[in-house]
């Protein structure tokens, strides 16, 4: 069918809210005001999705490509649309030229970020004239955003259908009216309350595995989009999450990542047991799997309890990512992070002192608005205080619809990229002074597979997250060796194999 030929005006020419009753299709589009909104609707737990048989069909012969832009969270979202376009007999392909559908997983964090994709956007465009049929779909946290999904009806009539974070499930309706409807779909829910939980996935690899444990954020630091796109905080039941992990023990993952925008705030939604974070990470310290990690902790929830339970150590990985954002308590409280730099510090030794291994990472945001020398120069304090062995580093980036956003900004951008620049001199002199800390140690390495420039060159993780390249038999590759470093290098660590594998169970 050519739908091209059947869209009788330009869209251009149309406002968005004429697209519900003209077209017989979805226009359901985001809401900032309602995305806000914090209801107490209780959160409800879905087990009964399913793909109804006609649906599971249409994608017979047909290749489907997914681009992710965003975080961890996105990157399991897109784990779960692949699991979705498989059972709908869609075959994955990295080829655009060889695509039936493609899929924009998008991330709204930053502006670069939302630049790259309508970058992209564009370069889709021709494919699309060239192959009519083909369904070109942007989701991810983009989506959810008014201005983004006004801009893309506007100017970018080759995008198809556009669903939000919270819509990832209706996937093979949407595709299916993207198929027969006449105009573009949009289907963006601004509030959900909802867990959906037997999505199928499509996991990228068999070594690691992502495991959400729950969705949304409460937070509202007043630079951030996500709890706009991501909707409130609610936690996945903990016997989900547990059987989650040990089906994927069972399979043979060696290391699981629980992922939530702020982990630490984990089963506070809970009306009916009491069950926080920490005693989560006390029952994946009883589960047979090597490696346990999580991302992205605040500081502020995380507790006494949780930092007992992470030093029984075990497979419970003493490397911490605790994002600061600043080293200035007036700018944190100009970011409502609801911490001080001094019981960040406070936090910080308390860790140190249960888990005296343990390595720190951080982010940090500089030229927040109106941020002075002074308050940068506690960030570089606080910086070398710590001792953060990495930190992710960003320029602020004005967000439509956060509070940040609206404030005045006297702060010119040659100072904050200086200011990046003399941030990032030091992370990369901290980040290299720890590699180099490890010449002539022996680590735990966990082998992913060879390295792209040698095969004959081996590449994993360390506990601590750093990289290791080493010599050794592909057999090992999946396995937890032991390796001698002998270099270190600024982002990495050369080394000899020691030990053949760790059997682990
Ligand atoms: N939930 C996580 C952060 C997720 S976003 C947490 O609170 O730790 C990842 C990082 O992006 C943040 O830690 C912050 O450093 C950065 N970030 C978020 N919004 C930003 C903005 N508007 N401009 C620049 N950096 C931003
Ligand atoms: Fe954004 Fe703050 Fe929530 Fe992290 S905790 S996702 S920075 S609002
Ligand atoms: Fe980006 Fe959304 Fe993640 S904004 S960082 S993809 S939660």
């Amino acid at each position: 069918m050519d739908r091209k030929s059947t869209k009788d005006k330009p869209l251009s020419e149309k406002t968005t809210e004429d697209f519900a009753h003209y077209f017989q299709t979805t226009y359901t589009p985001p809401d900032i005001k309602k995305a806000r909104k914090r209801g107490r609707d209780k959160i409800e737990v879905h087990y009964d999705f399913e793909i109804s048989d006609n649906l599971r069909q249409i994608g017979e012969g047909k290749k489907f490509l997914i681009r992710t832009y965003g975080c961890q969270m996105n990157e399991h979202d897109t784990e779960v649309m692949a699991g979705i376009l498989t059972e709908m007999g869609y075959e994955p392909t990295e080829r655009a030229e060889d695509s039936d559908i493609i899929l924009l997983n998008t991330c709204a964090i930053r502006e670069n970020a939302e630049n790259k994709v309508f970058g992209e956007i564009g370069h889709l465009k021709s494919l699309k004239v060239e192959k009519p049929d083909l369904i070109i779909g942007v989701c991810g946290c983009m989506s959810q955003q008014e201005s983004v999904v006004n801009r893309i009806l506007k100017k970018h009539q080759q995008v198809d259908l556009i669903f939000g974070t919270h819509n990832i499930h209706r996937l093979p309706n949407l595709i299916q009216e993207a198929m027969f409807s006449k105009a573009q779909v949009v289907e963006v829910w601004s509030k959900e309350g909802d867990i959906i939980e037997n999505l199928p996935k499509v996991r990228h690899g068999k070594i690691k595995a992502w495991v959400n444990i729950m969705y949304g954020c409460d937070k509202f630091c007043t630079y951030c989009i996500v709890p706009m796109t991501r909707g409130k905080e609610r936690s996945r039941r903990p016997e989900d999450i547990i059987q989650e992990v040990r089906h994927l023990a069972a399979q043979g993952y060696q290391e699981v990542t629980l992922l939530g925008q702020n982990v630490n705030a984990y089963g506070k939604d809970f009306e009916d047991i009491d069950y926080k974070f920490a005693d989560l990470m006390n029952d994946m310290h009883k589960i047979d799997i090597p490696r346990v990690r999580f991302t992205t902790s605040h500081p502020r929830d995380f507790d006494d309890h949780l930092i007992e339970v992470l030093a029984q150590g075990g497979n419970l990985l003493d490397h911490i990512h605790l994002p600061v954002q600043s080293g200035s308590s007036y700018i944190l409280r100009k970011m409502n992070r609801k911490y001080t730099r001094e019981s960040y510090l406070e936090l910080v030794k308390k860790i140190k002192k249960a888990i005296p291994n343990v390595t720190l990472t951080t982010d940090i945001i500089v030229g927040f608005p109106n941020e002075t020398d002074e308050q940068f120069e506690e960030t570089m304090s606080l910086m070398e205080e710590v001792g953060f062995e990495a930190a992710y580093t960003f320029i602020y980036s004005p967000r439509e619809g956060t509070p940040a956003a609206v404030q005045k900004d006297d702060i010119p951008m040659d100072v904050k990229k200086e200011r990046l620049q003399r941030l990032n001199e030091l992370v990369n002199k901290q980040s290299a002074a720890s590699m180099k800390s490890y010449e002539g140690k022996t680590v735990k390495v966990l082998v992913e597979g060879e390295s792209k420039k040698d095969d004959t060159v081996l590449a994993g993780y360390t506990e601590k997250n750093k990289v290791v390249n080493f010599k050794g038999p592909k057999s090992i590759i999946g396995k937890i060796v032991e390796v001698k470093i002998t270099e270190a290098k600024t982002w990495s660590l050369n080394g000899e194999l020691v030990k053949k594998a760790i059997e682990v169970n």
